[in-house]
């Protein structure tokens, strides 16, 4: 701790309250105490090689898609997130649930859209939209999973509370693991919605419990998952898909359904958004689904947009008792072995490319490791360069609040582990650069 303390770089009262915070955490037993703070140990790596050829121009950019691009999916499905089982069990059926052209005081077209994946186990994803009713084309919108139900993402008293099992949280009204009408709009400054509005944007999201619960004891009886077991089969093979890659398949049928039916969206220019887990999430979708026009990974940390390799923060040892299940199996076979993983997370922020990314990160949130969320994506730049597009401006890593914007986005916000007005106004920007708005 002591010697964390003396490599933390910055300006004092950064260092000063990143110290007091970790101190807190530290003496309440919330991290582990083998979490390694220290940057002069960080062992010395080195990164599995993104590209295998010296290809360049067209011909790198065929080998890319046909090739190394597919491959390195393949990798990540198989150490890190599992496959996503092929059986389409689609197309779903789909219910507006309600629909005000006058919700926000007239500034925005509420809707909310049972997507219907299997009537006999109650599954459907519950979309919360917001459309801008200024628009005078399609509008580019955000969508994001949310972690406690569409209700806490604004105060409008008409957004249905979600009625499914969620994780207990006293502190914003979860009571018996489920929403009550206390959670309305706790989340409010996670998504900003009136802001989204005015700026022309829309707005989608659902909870991700309707895709799957998020919990270990469950151990994949249900949500998704059981759909696309086969008949000897009640729960994922090793390398089949965790937590993450049902959130991640959700997202995609969210996006079929803008595509198909809500023409008041632009479908190109729909940017997918995460935090912590979701945005872990964000990546594993826009990663997958090249339909996203732009991926947003906020405080993505371990398993999203930070190096495994550095062994900063959380490691995959930290993560196989609370929150495996996120990941597939095999992932729990590279606990204190990430120098033998066949991957690491460059690869996974190079399969956005040539898309604008976005990676933010917060000084006090050493725990999902800032400088190596920074790394991957600048390691993840030559691919985007390759693609005729700039990846991260700055090989330097920035200085808090000084954002850098290229195709690869990335800030150092002060502050603690949150989605801010902050990182919205960066995202905002970003967005209204490449969408070119
Ligand atoms: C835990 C977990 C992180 C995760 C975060 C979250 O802190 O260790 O990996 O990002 O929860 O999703 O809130």
């Amino acid at each position: 701790m002591i010697c964390w303390i003396k490599s933390l770089e910055g300006n004092p009262s950064i260092r000063l309250s990143v110290v007091l915070l970790s101190l807190f955490s530290f003496l309440n037993g919330a991290e582990p105490a083998d979490t390694n703070y220290v940057e002069a140990e960080v062992p010395e790596y080195r990164l599995p090689k993104l590209l295998k050829s010296d290809l360049r121009g067209p011909e790198f950019v065929k080998n890319w898609y046909e090739k190394r691009r597919p491959e390195l999916q393949a990798l990540l499905e198989s150490h890190i997130y599992g496959k996503t089982p092929s059986r389409d069990l689609g197309p779903f059926q789909t219910r507006i649930v309600d629909t005000d052209p006058q919700a926000l005081s007239g500034s925005a077209t509420r809707k909310q859209i049972s997507i219907i994946i299997d009537d006999a186990q109650q599954l459907s994803i519950d979309l919360l939209v917001y459309l801008p009713n200024q628009a005078d084309e399609p509008a580019p919108c955000f969508m994001g999973l949310n972690f406690y139900g569409n209700q806490t993402v604004h105060a409008d008293s008409k957004i249905q509370i979600n009625p499914r099992w969620m994780a207990g949280k006293s502190q914003i009204g979860i009571k018996n693991n489920r929403a009550t009408e206390a959670t309305r709009g706790v989340y409010h400054e996670r998504w900003q919605i009136e802001r989204l509005i005015k700026k022309g944007y829309a707005v989608a999201t659902a909870y991700c419990g309707d895709i799957d619960p998020d919990n270990y004891q469950h151990d994949f009886t249900d949500g998704i998952h059981p759909l696309f077991y086969r008949d000897d089969q009640s729960k994922p093979d090793p390398g089949e898909w965790g937590a993450i890659g049902a959130w991640a398949w959700g997202l995609s049928r969210i996006l079929d359904y803008l595509i198909e039916s809500e023409s008041a969206i632009n479908a190109k220019q729909v940017a997918v958004i995460g935090h912590s887990r979701l945005g872990k999430t964000a990546l594993w979708a826009g990663a997958q689904d090249q339909r996203f026009g732009l991926v947003i990974s906020n405080n993505s940390g371990c398993g999203g947009a930070a190096l495994y390799r550095r062994e900063f923060g959380e490691r995959i040892h930290h993560m196989i008792k609370p929150v495996g299940y996120w990941f597939c199996r095999n992932h729990a076979e590279f606990a204190h072995r990430e120098q033998d993983l066949p991957v690491d997370q460059h690869m996974l922020l190079a399969l956005v490319a040539p898309r604008p990314l976005y990676v933010a990160s917060a000084t006090q949130d050493q725990w999902a490791d800032p400088k190596g969320e920074f790394l991957a994506a600048l390691a993840a730049s030559p691919v985007y360069e390759l693609l005729g597009k700039t990846g991260l401006p700055s090989p330097k890593m920035s200085a808090p609040n000084a954002p850098v914007q290229g195709t690869i986005g990335y800030h150092l916000r002060n502050g603690a582990h949150a989605v801010t007005a902050y990182d919205w106004e960066q995202y905002l920007s970003f967005a209204d650069r490449h969408f070119k708005r």
